[in-house]
Order: C-alpha cells, then structure tokens, then sequence
C-alpha cells in the first residue's frame, strides 16, 4: 500500500477550512499534515471545529512559517486554500516559492476567488485592489470540474458556491445550443455562504426566518461566472443574477431561466441534461424539484427542469461548503493527483439536517 499523500489546508478556522479538514479525515489517500491559522497558531484545530473532535485528537493549528517549512520538506502534497480573497494569493505564493527553492512538488486547488480570474487587470476591477501574485494566474484554471476534464495547469481555482450551481444548470444549456445567451439567474444561499463571522446583514438573527435579495444584477461572482461559462460552452452569455439570503445554515439554490431556440418540452430538457452529465458522478438529473436536504453535506448535484413555450427554467442544488467549495475542490485534487475523482467523496447527504 502507498504512503497517504500530506496534505496542507490555510484559512484554518474558517467554515470551508473546517469542510477541507472533515474530507481529509475521511479520505483514502490523503493525511492531514497541517492547518494554517492566522489568528490561533498553537491552538488545537479541535477548538474551533468540536465536531471533528473525535477525529482530530490533539493536532494544533500551525503559523504561516510553520506551513512553508513543512512544505519544503514534502516531496509531494496536496494544499488547500479556504483563505478569504485578497489573502489567499499571497499565501499561496509564498508556499510555492518555499516549495520551489527546495525542489519539492505541491499541488494546490485555491477555494478563493484570487486566481478564478485570467489577468490581474480583471481581477482588479472587481475586487478593487491589486492581485496579490499577478505571476501565478497563468498556473491556474478556473472550472467546474464536470466542464473540463483535464486542467492544462499545475494548480486550480475553484470557481466558488454560487457559480458552481449557476454553471451546472446554465453550461449544458449553451454549450448544447438550447437556449438564446440571456439568462435570468435566481439563487438562494443559507448562511454559512458569508463564513463565521458575524457580521450585520448576515447575522443569524437577521437571517432567519427571513428571504431576502442582495447585490442584485451587481453581484462580484458575475464576471467568474461568465467567464467559466463561455470557457466551458464556447458561448459567450449574460447572465442576470439576482442572489438571495435564505433562511437556512448550508445549501443553495439555484434558478436558471431562458429563452429556448426552438421548442423543447420538459422531457426534452432533461433528455438533454441527461445526455450532458452522463459520466460524471456527482450529477443527478431528477424529474421532480431538486431538494437541499436531499444534498446538504455532499458532494452531489441534484438538477431538474421545465418548459413551456419558449421558456425552460433549470434548478440546481448544491451544498456550498461541499460541492460549493471543499468537496469540488477535493474532486480537482483527486484529478491533480492522480486519484479516481471520486475518493472520499461518495458519502452521501443525512437527509435531515
Ligand atoms: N462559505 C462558502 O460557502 C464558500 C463557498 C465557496 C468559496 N468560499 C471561499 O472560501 C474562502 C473561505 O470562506 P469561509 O466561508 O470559510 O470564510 P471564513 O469562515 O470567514 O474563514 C476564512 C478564514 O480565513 C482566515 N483568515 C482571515 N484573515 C486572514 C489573513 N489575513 N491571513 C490568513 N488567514 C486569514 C481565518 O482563519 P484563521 O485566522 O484561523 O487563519 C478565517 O477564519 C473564501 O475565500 C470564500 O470566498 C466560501
């Protein structure tokens, strides 16, 4: 039997970090070999995720300079950033750099939004400041993993929550010619999508029992979406996105809405929903509405669809601290690796969360 393969995580007690490490744990090839924490160095990783207690025993969160002295150590590893954007870059750099002077070969998938963009330019005039390694855009793509089946880079950037479920429904769509490139993006996110600190406006008390829109048509994830879209389907669309805060803690739910170029019916639709993601494994096409409680804490997608007339509406489910975030990631790892895409992702949701 092979040796597990280290494995690094930064953003350590953030809630897609904590999402990273729960998959490691329960992964066949990888082992934890370290956690950054900005803020709890020395701390155990336990404290701020009880959860995984039991599995953690006493491991201890490590400090920046920790982590690039392990790094240089590791022949090979696999790292993951859940760093906010604006720091993850820089982060990641400096990890590699640490990796480059002493020969050794990290694979990393990037959580944040730092290298989903081409050019620092475009990067730039979204998040309003400068990129933190303009030089590492080019090591990086940025998709969905069932849109692109090989990564020509060394490293990924995985696309984000809310894009992944928009891309699910909206790809198949224009990729196969279906729909005219106007599309009406309706999605709603629990409250684990804006992370663990509280904050007004996405406190829990403001947010339960609560629905309500946010950065409508103006939302930062536009561009991130247009871009994997056109890059995956050829065709480049706008997208009309309108998010919402739902009342729940994980999950999101997304609407795609479209003019069809010619007529289709809802049988036809989801033929060729069907058609598109044969294969790929954590994609279920399913006649009724797609439920969050049916994929919250997974790594499935669950789609459907409708039409009538010229219109087809897609619905699209998934976790955004799994498949959103930690559990896409761990499937572009496992390709980076060289491990079948689906390991240590197959547990399929509780149900009743
Ligand atoms: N939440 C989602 O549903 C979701 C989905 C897709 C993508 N993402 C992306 O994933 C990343 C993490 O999201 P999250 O929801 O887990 O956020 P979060 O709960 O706010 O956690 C981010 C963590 O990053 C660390 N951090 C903060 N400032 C730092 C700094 N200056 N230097 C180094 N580390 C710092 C902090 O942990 P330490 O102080 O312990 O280091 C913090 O807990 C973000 O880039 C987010 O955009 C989130």
């Amino acid at each position: 039997m092979s040796a597990r393969i280290p494995t690094l995580v930064l953003g350590g007690t953030g809630y897609v970090a904590g999402e990273v490490i729960r998959l490691v744990l329960g992964h066949p090839e990888l082992e934890l070999a370290g956690v950054l924490s900005d803020s709890q160095p020395g701390e155990p990783v336990c404290k701020a995720f009880p959860h995984l207690a039991a599995v953690l025993g006493d491991t201890r969160f490590q400090s920046q300079a920790d982590i690039e002295r392990l790094v240089a150590t590791l022949p090979r590893s696999a790292v993951f950033s859940a760093a906010p954007h604006g720091v993850s870059a820089a982060l990641i750099d400096a990890l590699l750099r640490a990796a480059e002077a002493a020969g050794t070969r990290p694979s990393v998938v990037d959580i944040s939004a730092d290298y989903r963009y081409s050019t620092p330019e475009a990067y730039a005039a979204v998040y309003k400041h400068a990129h933190g390694a303009p030089a590492r855009l080019a090591d990086f793509s940025c998709a969905v993993p069932e849109h692109l089946g090989r990564a020509p880079t060394p490293h990924v950037a995985h696309p984000g929550c809310f894009a992944t479920a928009t891309l699910l429904a909206a790809v198949p769509l224009l990729a196969m010619g279906l729909v005219k490139p106007t599309l009406f993006v309706s999605g709603v996110t629990g409250s684990t999508g804006s992370g663990r600190k509280p904050v007004d406006g996405t406190h829990h008390p403001t947010r339960h029992s609560d629905l309500y829109s946010y950065n409508a048509l103006v939302h930062r994830h536009i561009p991130e979406i247009t871009a994997c879209a056109a890059a995956a389907s050829g065709i480049t669309a706008d997208f009309a996105f309108v998010p919402h805060s739902g009342p729940f803690a994980r999950g999101i739910h997304v609407t795609v809405q479209a003019q069809l170029e010619a007529p289709l019916d809802t049988a036809g639709v989801l033929a060729k929903l069907r058609e598109y993601y044969e294969g790929a494994p954590f994609v279920r096409v399913l006649d009724q509405a797609p439920r969050l409680k049916d994929i919250v804490a997974s790594n499935y997608a669950h789609l459907s669809a409708a039409a009538n007339g010229r219109t087809v509406a897609v619905m699209s489910v998934v976790d955004n601290l799994n498949k959103g975030a930690a559990g896409g990631a761990m499937q572009w790892m496992n390709r980076l690796l060289g491990l079948p895409e689906t390991a240590g992702l197959t547990a399929p949701a509780p149900g009743w969360t």
